[in-house]
């Protein structure tokens, strides 16, 4: 069946659509409907079904006999190790890990945050969470200690499994002290920490608080894995919104289940027992769905990457994995290709390596652009699939669905709307616009299983931040357009988050962390078009009347701040004196107009500007950054 019959059989019973989809997963109690709807516009799926996430990830494979199949591979070009694990090896050591952590009393709906590298144990933590019906929050490496504090206290975990350390290309970075600080900042002390040491960095524990993980699990009985309800929290992804406070996306356990499996045949186009590869990090959504729990569930062979597209060793090392093991399909950001391709222009190690395995490359995580997509395609010879999602629906709202049927691929469209999705843009009214307009991206309620049902703790501010400015709409804070063939274009963001090498981030946050220094009065942060990264954050900063300080070291100050509160991801590393910031005679900093002089684009000098004559200095300011303003 291809796309446009697959797309018109949801639309016109979505009910069917997935309760069909939901008979691809492991059951205990059948779910008696799809959608709940009852406290609309809250919606949840599958609620009254009991199942368990680790059961379809891991163990309903070896109960089917397929045990001996790779599950993970873990490939480490930065300790220089390849390992595999199979199905059944995974299940004894999730199941044991599991029964550890049950023994110290983690039990169904606890919460345990789990802060590691990109190593195998990330993976069984998570699987093991869910096994016993614990609620992991997976925090991102790159985040220093007061955002990993930050997430201990709105989660309040029972426990934290952590890593001692990452492996950088160019340093070794010790967990184990930003966890000890992010205990030691935060109100809620977890009762206990499990802590995976490794080789290049090995930890000291805190006596009675610290248990390392192999003798922590010695002796542990096997868990078994725990039936849960439909609408049972899975997991808590935080991700980056508009203030310094991050976004506790929950994800439910039947919907979750369902719609990922989906994906993996339909939108991927793999079979069950192929090599699927995610090169991202299991802190983000991509690790969590395409990393961890899609190919698992699926029954597919997962990659688990610990490197970089460049520099580990060298710009080769993508295709020397798809080559070594096989794989399948292969899923990374735009700007991985682009730092390939800024060292490798022509293309000589793809030529080195036999890519034969490979069927499709799927992008996402920001804007493909389309110089990056049509070198991917001279180079590769496969399908280059960008689609387009986001933290809050954990699977893609726009794909090219080659499991269905490849579409015609325009280049700088993540195609068309999968279903369960039935995007609209709308104008400030809630309108939608004529197709070719831009305007706002927003989704008609209900979403589909597997995306956000609320934010953990926080349902008036889910309300407020996606639901409540275009009613029976789930807002994206994407801006776009639809083109006469249905093909959406995602353009912008319509908030202040920046998309830095893929990664979310919150200018507001950054700008929090800068209006706490003494010598600053005011600030503003924007995201300004970067050739490699997408965009990187360029700060402004006013200083204080009699400020003592040199400007140069208050600068210096503000990008040491943003490193150790939000950490070395936010990759603050401009910033900027200026006397005034361009404002609306209400006082509101006209960002976006500082955004198009820095990337040189055409603007026009807004009606409310207080004082245009602001516009000059900030072009002045650009320009000792190196930025050609004109
Ligand atoms: N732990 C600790 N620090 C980390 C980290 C982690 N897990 N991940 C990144 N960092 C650090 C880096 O070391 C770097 O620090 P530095 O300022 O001391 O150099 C900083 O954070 C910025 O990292 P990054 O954005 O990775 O930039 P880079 O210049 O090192 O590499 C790319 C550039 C394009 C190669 C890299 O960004 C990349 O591979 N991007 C793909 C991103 C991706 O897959 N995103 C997932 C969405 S699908
Ligand atoms: P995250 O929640 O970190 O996955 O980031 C989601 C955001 O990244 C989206 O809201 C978009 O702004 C951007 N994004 C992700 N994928 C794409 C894409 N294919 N095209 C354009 N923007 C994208």
């Amino acid at each position: 069946m291809g796309y446009a019959e697959v797309y018109a059989r949801w639309k016109a019973d979505p009910e069917g659509f997935w309760m069909e989809a939901a008979r691809a997963i492991d059951w205990t109690r059948p779910p008696s409907r799809a959608l709940f709807a009852d406290r609309a516009p809250i919606y949840e799926w599958f609620a009254d079904g009991l199942t368990n996430t680790c059961w379809n990830a891991v163990d309903r494979h070896v109960a089917a006999g397929r045990g001996d199949q790779t599950a993970i591979i873990h490939d480490s070009p930065v300790t220089g190790t390849v390992r595999r694990l199979t199905f059944a090896e995974l299940q004894d050591r999730v199941a044991r890990l599991a029964g550890a952590l049950a023994a110290r009393g983690v039990a169904k709906g606890d919460r345990v945050i789990i802060y590691m590298p990109m190593v195998p144990e990330a993976l069984e933590a998570m699987l093991a969470c869910v096994r016993l019906g614990a609620i992991h929050s997976v925090v991102f490496g790159g985040f220093a200690a007061p955002e990993l504090a930050t997430r201990i206290d709105d989660a309040r975990p029972r426990a934290i499994i952590a890593g001692s350390c990452g492996i950088e290309p160019n340093r070794i970075v010790p967990y184990k002290p930003l966890l000890d600080a992010a205990i030691d900042m935060a109100a809620h002390k977890p009762e206990f920490c499990v802590i995976f040491q490794r080789d290049q960095q090995v930890a000291s524990l805190v006596a009675g608080r610290d248990f390392e993980w192999h003798s922590f699990q010695a002796g542990a009985h096997p868990a078994a894995c725990l039936p849960v309800e439909g609408n049972h929290p899975a997991y808590i992804l935080y991700t980056s919104g508009t203030t310094g406070q991050p976004k506790g996306v929950v994800r439910h356990t039947g919907g979750h289940l369902v719609a990922l499996h989906w994906s993996m045949g339909n939108i991927y186009g793999v079979k069950p027992g192929e090599v699927f590869w995610a090169a991202s990090d299991v802190g983000w959504v991509v690790g969590h769905s395409y990393i961890c729990y899609g190919p698992l569930i699926h029954g597919n062979t997962t990659v688990v990457f610990e490197g970089k597209p460049v520099g580990t060793p060298d710009a080769g090392t993508f295709w020397r994995v798809i080559r070594d093991h096989r794989v399948a399909a292969f899923f990374t950001a735009p700007t991985a290709f682009r730092a390939i391709k800024r060292d490798d222009p022509a293309g000589e190690h793809v030529a080195r390596y036999d890519l034969s395995s490979l069927r499709a490359l799927f992008l996402a995580g920001e804007r493909a652009d389309p110089d990056t997509v049509i070198w991917a395609q001279q180079k590769l010879g496969v399908p280059v699939i960008d689609h387009w999602w986001q933290t809050e629906t954990g699977w893609p709202i726009a794909a090219n669905p080659v499991g269905l049927e490849l579409l015609p691929v325009k280049v700088g469209s993540p195609s068309v709307p999968m279903p369960g999705y039935d995007v609209q843009v709308l104008d400030e009214g809630g309108h939608p616009v004529p197709r070719g307009t831009l305007g706002a991206v927003a989704v008609k309620l209900p979403l589909p299983p597997g995306t956000l049902p609320t934010l953990w703790n926080a349902e008036p501010r889910f309300r407020k931040a996606y639901l409540d400015h275009f009613p029976g709409y789930y807002e994206t804070g994407d801006a776009g357009l639809i083109d006469e063939d249905g093909y959406l274009y995602i353009m912008a963001r319509t908030d202040d988050v920046i998309n830095v090498a893929g990664h979310r981030l919150s200018t507001g946050a950054m700008e929090e962390v800068l209006a706490s220094h003494p010598d600053v009065a005011e600030c503003a942060v924007i995201g300004v078009a970067d050739a490699l990264k997408g965009q990187v954050p360029v700060g402004f900063l006013c200083l204080n009347k009699g400020a003592a300080r040199a400007h140069a070291d208050v600068v210096a100050d503000c990008v040491r701040q943003v490193r150790d509160r939000i950490g070395p991801v936010a990759d603050f590393k401009k910033a900027v004196v200026v006397d005034r910031l361009p404002k609306t005679r209400s006082g509101k900093i006209l960002r976006a107009t500082m955004v198009k002089i820095a990337n040189g684009q055409d603007f026009k000098v807004p009606a409310t500007i207080d004082d245009p004559a602001i516009l000059d200095e900030i072009r002045a300011a650009l320009a000792t950054l190196g930025y050609p303003v004109g």
